[in-house]
């Protein structure tokens, strides 16, 4: 292994989407590709997890061939293998897990189990100009919501999290309720973008759940429930279901907002990291630069195509914790089983 340039393979599969992508410490990012599932589970309103462990049995390798090939590289040139080992759906997990300890093994190079939530937090290291650490993360995923103070690689403290819904998953459930289909996030957010460029007074005034608690927690199922009152409430015109759309976007961008800005508050550091798929709304986006600015901090975002799964933050968290780690990573096996953790915690990623 190259002391200085580590090509890493990164191998993503803990729910929907199936993610490869190529990592190169001296070159950057070399290719990537992802399988995204969603239309399959569309039928079925929500992810199908033995669904979901089959097709990414389908995808891996053909992704893995697709990847390499695009950036001409050969197997016998990789210098590890990163794989998502958790959190996640346990039978898609084990579907990366094993590809990566089998790729391992027959190359015999080191085999490195990644946390997806590190994956999402270091992402915007992948964008130029890059956060320096420590900052401030605001991880808003479909599973998880949760303000941390990453203070390097593997130093992470919960400053606090949602004591409910994720932020997503709420984007997915109203989306439900308002009739736009799986996966709903990206949907509602359309909506409710078309109807804020309209120009339209928004009609509806949905409330900030927690906003005032006094700490760093959030709670979204609460508006999952306004939502359904005003549904009932009113005659669902596509108007109506727009505005809607609209205070909810509102209600969910204004929580995440003053409590990332309490965090920056509460921590004194002034940069903050936004990841995880709800990264990708635009409206979050706006107020968190326009608050960012208000206050002298600066705001990083991963690119759009890597705020929601995909294969690149594997890669990428793998090579930096290779990088540090270097000589300590083992090799796989024989006799080795392969590792996942379904339920995983953010804060023991410490180095060993
Ligand atoms: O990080 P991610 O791809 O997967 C998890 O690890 O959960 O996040 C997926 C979540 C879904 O709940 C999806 O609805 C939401 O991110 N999402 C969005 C947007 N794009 C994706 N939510 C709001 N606005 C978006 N533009
Ligand atoms: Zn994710």
């Amino acid at each position: 292994m190259s002391p200085h340039r580590l090509l890493v393979l990164g191998i993503e599969t803990s729910c929907d989407e199936t993610g490869v992508a190529l990592y190169d410490s001296g070159r950057g990012l070399l290719s990537h590709a992802l399988y995204s599932q969603s239309e399959m589970h569309s039928e079925y309103g929500g992810v199908v997890p033995e669904l979901a462990s089959r097709d990414h049995i389908r995808r891996v390798l053909p992704l893995v061939r697709q990847t390499l090939g695009s950036a001409g590289v050969h197997l016998r040139n990789l210098d590890a293998i990163a794989y998502t080992q958790g959190p996640g759906l346990a039978g898609a997990l084990l579907v990366g897990a094993s590809i990566a300890a089998a790729l391992g093994f027959a190359l015999d190079i080191p085999v490195l189990g990644i946390h997806h939530l590190e994956g999402h937090l270091l992402s915007p290291l992948l964008s130029t100009p890059a956060p320096a650490f420590p900052f401030v993360a605001l991880l808003v995923s479909g599973g998880h919501t949760q303000l941390m103070e990453v203070n390097g690689l593997g130093l992470y403290k919960l400053l606090g999290e949602t004591v409910d819904d994720a932020a997503g998953e709420a984007f997915d459930k109203t989306a439900k309720l308002l009739g736009l289909g799986y996966p709903g996030g990206p949907a509602l957010s359309k909506l409710a973008d078309e109807f804020s460029g309209s120009g339209r007074p928004s009609c509806f005034e949905l409330p900030r759940p927690m906003l005032h608690s006094g700490d760093l927690n959030f709670s979204f199922s609460g508006l999952k429930t306004a939502v359904l009152t005003l549904i009932h409430k009113h005659e669902m015109t596509p108007e109506t279901r727009a505005a809607i759309a609209f205070a909810f976007q509102e209600a969910v961008a204004d929580v995440l907002t003053e409590k990332s800005v309490a965090a920056l508050a509460k921590t004194g550091l002034t940069q903050l990291v936004v990841a995880g798929g709800v990264g990708a709304n635009r409206q979050l986006r706006n107020n968190l630069r326009q608050k960012a600015e208000e206050i002298g901090a600066t705001v990083f975002f991963p690119e759009l195509e890597f705020c929601t799964d995909n294969g690149a933050m594997i890669a990428f968290a793998g090579a930096m914790r290779l990088r540090e780690t270097q000589g300590r990573v083992g090799r796989v096996k024989k006799t080795d089983p392969f590792t996942i953790n379904a339920r995983w915690n953010l804060e023991v990623q410490r180095l060993s």
